[in-house]
């Protein structure tokens, strides 16, 4: 589905329609160029997952922990990381069960989550219009990609 953002506050809308059908063990992989709003929107979900602290980006720590009100979100970037191995080597496998997972630069690691979420972020120079399109082959993320088709064509009428 698709979902086109006018603003800042227009994503802060999507995250808060996607948030309530996450839950422990989904993975979320983010793609989209420099600056497109990967960061920005995992930090509107995990605002809406009910996170307190601020969410900042991990592209030089790698990986952070955020508390939210049911579940706990992982949110990784793996922009410095050359390789599946590299990931592999972080030993956050062992997390994404009991945890949301959201993953900037996720084409690297989606050979490692069958069952992911796609979020992609296009982004025009200078404005704030984002394009999202999410999709996934896995039957888990169809019923909410259908939900979110559902409560878009609702807001616009
Ligand atoms: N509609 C919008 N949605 C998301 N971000 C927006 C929007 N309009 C403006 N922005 C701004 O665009 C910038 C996006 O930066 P952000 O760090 O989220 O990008 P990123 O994709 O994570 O980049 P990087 O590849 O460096 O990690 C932020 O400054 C944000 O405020
Ligand atoms: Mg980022």
């Amino acid at each position: 589905m698709e979902y086109v953002a006018k603003s800042l506050s227009e994503t802060h809308a999507l995250a808060a329609a996607l948030a309530p059908c996450l839950s422990a063990g989904d993975v979320v992989l983010l793609r989209g160029d420099l600056g497109a709003g990967k960061t920005a929107f995992v930090q509107a979900l995990a605002d809406s997952l009910g996170c307190t602290d601020e969410v900042t980006s991990p592209t030089f720590t790698l990986a952070n922990f955020y508390r939210g009100t049911e579940t706990t979100v992982l949110h990784v970037d793996t922009y410095r990381l050359s390789s599946v191995a590299e990931y592999r080597d972080l030993g956050l496998a062992d997390y994404a069960d009991e945890c949301v997972t959201l993953v900037e630069w996720g084409d690297l690691v989606s050979g490692e989550f069958p069952c992911h979420l796609q979020v992609e972020i296009a982004s025009q120079p200078g404005s704030e219009v984002r394009t999202f399109t999410l999709s996934s082959e896995c039957q888990r993320w169809q019923p909410v990609l259908q939900e979110l088709e559902r409560r878009i064509t609702q807001a616009v009428k």
